[in-house]
């Protein structure tokens, strides 16, 4: 069998939220570690330095190659800053991970003003902001790929509205920014985690909670941040140069399910 060369060899990421908001493996994490594995160079972007040193720090040990870049993707300013870093560190840019997401639980009845407004500048509106630097960049050197973190939060209700709102915005934004620049060779695809354990929910979870959560989708498993990241690979490589504009759910069935019951996925019985 011939050697198999790295899927990612000679291309250049960022992926923003490369840290984890708490000791274990996110996705943003999982993502940038993987990318690394494949051979990209990856600019880690985070609001909190020492998260993304950590993820840089594990990059660096399994030999990969990869740096910190300090920003908050809510202000234009520093997602200019982020993408002319990568393209003055490495050359050029290939692939931006839009990772950053933030949640936020409740009604519309219950959510203030300035929560819902967070909410979608963190989830949404930053995504467009990266993006609008990156493009450019991409055209330069011939395409590239954009991967959105949305949820399935996005695709379903969730308790959470404000969340879901702002997923569903990021579904639509892929669409159509994949329509906008496909010509350019630009691919933009999004990817929505189901039910994954992570830093992220791991504080608001207890055991049982976490079972439920597991046993709510047909395969009955946990998902985790490397779920996620082994998604973004792909879409990222040229095993995907001929798809652009989809929803890639990444949660163990659990959105083609209807659930009419409370039962754990596999004992339900399911509408039609
Ligand atoms: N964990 C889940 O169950 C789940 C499910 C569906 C979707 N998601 C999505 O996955 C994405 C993130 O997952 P994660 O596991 O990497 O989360 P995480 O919370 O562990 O890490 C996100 C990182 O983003 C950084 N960050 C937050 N706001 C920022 C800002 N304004 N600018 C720059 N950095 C900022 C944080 O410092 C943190 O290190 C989000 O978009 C989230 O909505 C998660």
């Amino acid at each position: 069998m011939p050697e198999r060369r790295p899927r990612l060899e000679g291309k250049v990421a960022i992926v923003t939220g490369a840290g984890s908001s708490g000791p274990g493996i996110g996705n943003g994490k999982a993502i940038s570690v993987l990318l690394a594995r494949e051979g990209a160079k990856v600019l880690l972007v985070d609001a909190v330095g020492e998260r993304a040193e950590e993820t840089g720090a594990t990059i660096l040990e399994e030999g990969g190659e990869a740096s910190v870049f300090q920003a908050n993707v809510t202000v234009d300013a520093q997602c200019n800053g982020l993408v002319s870093a990568a393209v003055e560190r490495y050359g050029r840019l290939d692939i931006l991970v839009n990772n950053v997401g933030i949640s936020k639980r409740g009604t519309i009845l219950e959510v203030t003003e300035e929560e819902w407004d967070q909410v979608m500048a963190v989830n949404v509106k930053s995504m467009m902001l990266t993006s609008r630097h990156a493009i450019p960049q991409m055209e330069r050197t011939g395409g590239g790929s954009i991967i959105n973190i949305a949820s399935t939060a996005g695709l379903r209700a969730h308790h959470s509205t404000p969340y879901t709102a702002s997923k569903a915005a990021v579904v639509g934004l892929t669409f159509s920014m994949a329509a906008d620049h496909g010509r350019a060779n630009i691919r933009v695809n999004c990817i929505a985690p189901g039910l994954v354990y992570t830093p992220m929910v791991a504080p608001r979870m207890d055991d049982g909670l976490r079972e439920k959560r597991r046993d709510a989708s047909p395969l009955g498993t946990e998902g985790t941040g490397w779920d996620i990241g082994y998604a973004a690979v792909y879409l990222a490589s040229d095993e995907a140069r001929w798809v652009t504009g989809v929803v890639l759910p990444v949660d163990a069935g659990l959105t083609v399910t209807t659930p009419i019951t409370n039962e754990p996925a596999g004992q339900q019985q399911w509408t039609r």
